[in-house]
């Protein structure tokens, strides 16, 4: 078929009886060259198992962060304080769950099941981001997490648009796209808060002095306990590093909040002219473990909604097997 043709890897090939199986260096050596010209692998390329097992692990956690990110928003749309905020925020949380599905997509490329991958998070023995761990107290949270976590999440997911796993980067530039309207509706909801009465104003700042650590933690532990960081450096899979990561987001979000008119709370914050960067206090990062480990004030709440979602969609997903094989059966008739 024209698509089977147009997924050949290297060419035109020869019948397998025929062709020579390269060697595993002869096939480290191609793999490198290509990294060295900064080209997209694809699922059917050679790969080593340590960059497929590294891919799969990062692209399903970042599924699952997705999925389980609709959770915490979720819970806020039958509360929204208007039809428009309502209709915005049910299209966030859409958009949220079809990033998780993208991504889920990705992942089986790489010959992963998304039944494994889900029984994993499921489990417990998948991570997802820490964020989604904490609870959304007021409306202003959902404002916050507009601004704040998703304008983390672009920070983090822009340079994997340039991954060097091709299914992984064509899925990043579609979700960065939408994490962009996530983040403006977000900063806009929170505009009109603080042009709104004092109790209004004291909310989103509450909201944003629960939430600027965590979204610090969120581009995860400092370069120099990121043992993996550098492999995914090499492989092209990560781009820049946590640190800087972090360090663009602080610059990026210093004016935000002034234009805003609320208070970051760290008071060693402060503009460094020799590094032309800001400064920060230190980050918790007992808390950011205690939270990844699964002791965060919502983790076992979020998992059991999860748990409970799959099984409470057993039916659909019979249905539809059921469906797909009385189609396959009736084809297989009209071939014969
Ligand atoms: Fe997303
Ligand atoms: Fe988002």
């Amino acid at each position: 078929m024209y698509t089977q043709a147009l997924d050949l890897p290297d060419g035109p090939q020869a019948a397998p009886a025929a062709r020579a199986v390269p060697s595993d260096s002869a096939l480290q050596s191609h793999f490198d060259a290509k990294m060295e010209r900064d080209e997209k692998v694809e699922p059917r390329d050679w790969m080593p198992d340590h960059y497929r097992k590294t891919l799969v692990r990062q692209i399903s956690q970042h599924a699952h962060s997705e999925i389980v990110g609709m959770l915490p928003e979720g819970n806020w749309i039958s509360r929204a304080p208007s039809l428009k905020r309502k209709a915005i925020l049910i299209a966030k949380v859409q958009d949220e769950g079809g990033h998780g599905l993208y991504l889920y997509s990705a992942a089986e490329t790489l010959g992963t099941s998304r039944d494994q991958m889900l029984h994993a998070l499921h489990t417990g023995k998948a991570k997802y981001s820490s964020i989604f761990n904490y609870p959304t107290l007021t409306w202003a949270d959902v404002g916050v997490i507009g601004w704040l976590v998703d304008g983390a999440a672009i920070m983090n997911q822009i340079p994997l648009c340039r991954c060097s796993y091709g299914p992984y980067a064509r899925a990043m530039v579609r979700i960065c796209k939408e994490e962009s309207f996530h983040q403006r509706q977000g900063y806009e909801s929170l505009l009109v808060m603080m042009q709104g009465t004092d109790a209004q104003k004291a909310m989103v700042q509450d909201a944003v002095n629960r939430w600027w650590w965590k979204c610090l933690a969120m581009f995860g532990p400092p370069d120099a306990d990121s043992p993996n960081s550098a492999q995914s450096q090499r492989w092209g899979i990560k781009r820049i590093s946590n640190d800087d990561l972090r360090q663009s987001f602080i610059d990026a979000t210093v004016p935000q909040a002034q234009v805003l008119g609320v208070t970051l709370p760290d008071p060693d914050l402060k503009w460094n002219e020799a590094r032309q960067h800001h400064d920060h206090g230190p980050i918790d990062w007992d808390e950011f473990w205690s939270t990844v480990n699964g002791n965060g004030p919502c983790n076992k709440e979020r998992l059991a909604t999860r748990v409970a979602a799959w099984e409470d969609g057993a039916w659909v997903r019979d249905a539809a097997l059921a469906h797909a094989r009385k189609q396959q059966a009736r084809s297989l008739k009209e071939a014969a």
